[in-house]
Formats: C-alpha cells, sequence, structure tokens
C-alpha cells in the first residue's frame, strides 16, 4: 500500500481528478465529500476509491474523520484541501450567510483538516499538504469579496505553515486554478462566460481537471522535496502572479 493521501471534496470537479491521479500514482487514497451521496457512491464504485462524508467546516467533524481514515488506512502522510464553495454576489448584496459559508468550508475548513493531521506529520517528519487556492485569491474578482478573501488567506496560511513544516520534513504549498471546467462554473451566467471571462483567457480555453491534478500530483511527490511555501498558477496565462 502506497502512502495515504486524503483529498478534500475527492468525489467531484477538480478533487475526484486528483484523488484518481494520485491513486493512478500508487497512493491510498482516501476523497471526503459534503452531501452529496449519490455522486459519491458512484465515485466509489467507479475508482474504487473510499470516500468519507463530513463538512469540513466542521471542526470536530474533521477530527473524528481523520481518526477513522488513520485506523482504516493508516497514517495521513498527504493531505489536498481541495473542498471549496462560491457564493457569489456583488458585494452591495451580499448577506452575512453567503460572506460566512464561504469563509467557513474554504479557509476554517482548510484550518479544522490541516490543524488534525500536522501533529502525525510533525511526529514522522513527513507530509504534503497541498490547498487548492485560486485565480481569483490572486488577483481578486467581480461578485466574490468572499471568495477571493478566503482564497488569498489560504496563501497566507501556506505561507506561514510552510516556515513551521520545513524543520519537520513537510511542505506546505498551492495550487491556484484558474477557470477549469467544473460544476462550479455552471453559476456563472453564459453572457458573462463568453463575454467576460473567456476572452482574457489567453490560452482560450477552460482548463481541465486532470490539469489540475497533475500539478498536485507534483507537490506531493518526493521529486518536489526542495518546494515549499509555493503557488503554482494554473490559470491558461489569465493572470500572471
Ligand atoms: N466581471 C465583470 N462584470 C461582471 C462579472 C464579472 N465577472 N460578472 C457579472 N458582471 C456584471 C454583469 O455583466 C452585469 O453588468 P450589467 O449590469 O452592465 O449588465 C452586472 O455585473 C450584474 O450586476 P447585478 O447587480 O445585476 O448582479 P446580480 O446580483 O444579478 O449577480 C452575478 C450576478 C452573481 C455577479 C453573476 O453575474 C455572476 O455569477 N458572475 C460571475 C462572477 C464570477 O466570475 N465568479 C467566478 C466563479 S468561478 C470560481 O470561483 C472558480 C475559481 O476559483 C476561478
Amino acid at each position: 500500500m502506497g502512502k495515504v493521501a486524503l483529498v478534500t471534496g475527492g468525489s467531484r470537479g477538480i478533487g475526484a481528478a486528483i484523488a484518481q491521479k494520485l491513486k493512478a500514482d500508487g497512493y491510498t487514497v482516501a476523497a471526503t465529500y459534503a452531501g452529496n451521496d449519490e455522486k459519491a457512491a458512484a465515485f466509489t464504485a467507479e475508482t474504487g476509491i473510499k470516500t468519507y462524508k463530513w463538512n469540513v467546516a466542521d471542526y470536530d467533524a474533521c477530527k473524528a474523520g481523520v481518526a477513522q481514515i488513520e485506523a482504516d488506512l493508516g497514517p495521513v502522510e498527504i493531505l489536498v484541501n481541495n473542498a471549496g464553495i462560491t457564493r457569489d454576489a456583488p458585494f452591495h448584496k451580499m448577506t452575512p450567510q453567503q460572506w460566512h459559508e464561504c469563509i467557513d468550508t474554504n479557509l476554517n475548513g482548510v484550518f479544522n483538516m490541516t490543524h488534525n493531521v500536522w501533529g502525525g506529520m510533525r511526529d514522522r517528519k513527513f507530509g504534503r499538504i497541498v490547498t487548492i487556492s485560486s485565480i481569483n485569491g490572486q488577483k481578486g474578482q467581480f461578485a466574490q469579496a468572499n471568495y477571493a478573501a478566503t482564497k488569498a488567506g489560504d496563501i497566507g496560511f501556506t505561507k506561514s505553515l510552510a516556515q513551521e513544516g520545513a524543520r519537520a520534513g513537510i511542505t506546505v504549498n498551492i495550487v491556484a486554478p484558474g477557470y477549469i471546467n467544473t460544476e462550479m462554473m455552471s453559476t456563472i451566467p453564459e453572457k458573462v462566460m463568453n463575454e467576460v471571462i473567456l476572452p482574457q483567457i489567453p490560452v482560450g480555453r477552460l482548463g481541465e481537471p486532470e490539469e489540475m491534478a497533475r500539478a498536485v500530483a507534483f507537490l506531493v511527490s518526493d521529486d518536489a522535496g526542495f518546494i515549499t511555501g509555493s503557488t503554482i498558477s494554473a490559470n491558461g496565462g489569465q493572470y500572471l502572479a
């Protein structure tokens, strides 16, 4: 059995591609999901990747979930913080609920998950943590003050933990996707996608989830042991950070 890799939000979209890539690379993969039982069951049936249900916004659920995975599969050596949501609205219409839901999942969720694997990684003197941020955390985005704040926060979090993890053999990095061909794009009105977003992408297309997965697979590999605190921007040239 290969090293255990835990991918949050790993049954759909970018997370599913990451989970499958890591399995193909020989890791023992566990994927978490928050709500969609049917999709998760189908994903497990299709890929053989075990899925676990909990909300990353809930610290105690993360603690119990990590303990369960470690009992089932062994110590988590690789964590991919992928679970994320959007609650887009221009700021003058944004509700406190939209703000807090984003912060709870995208930023507090990253704390909750990382905090529950960090001690074990420190004890074992090895760990790989990759968090999926976003181009919109790097450049800001109309109607995403909430989401962009969380994704920028993930970058500051990562740069800080990279400094703390270095002496314990733990690397901590970011992949910052641009606009990727997943269900998340369905919330964007077609007119905005065609007239505003696509013309801003120099390669002229959305990215594919598998392209993000390959970047993650590199960062968690032994080849990337000297890379920590970094952000890989994977956005088709839309924003050069
Ligand atoms: N850039 C510039 N202008 C935008 C825009 C954008 N991305 N999105 C919407 N607008 C404009 C609209 O064209 C419209 O302009 P007009 O009034 O001149 O027609 C105006 O904003 C809409 O204003 P409203 O007050 O009517 O907005 P609304 O309350 O109806 O909300 C919206 C609509 C939520 C903003 C919707 O347009 C939307 O979802 N836009 C896309 C926002 C976006 O790009 N989100 C990224 C999602 S992908 C992601 O998050 C993954 C990732 O990490 C990259």
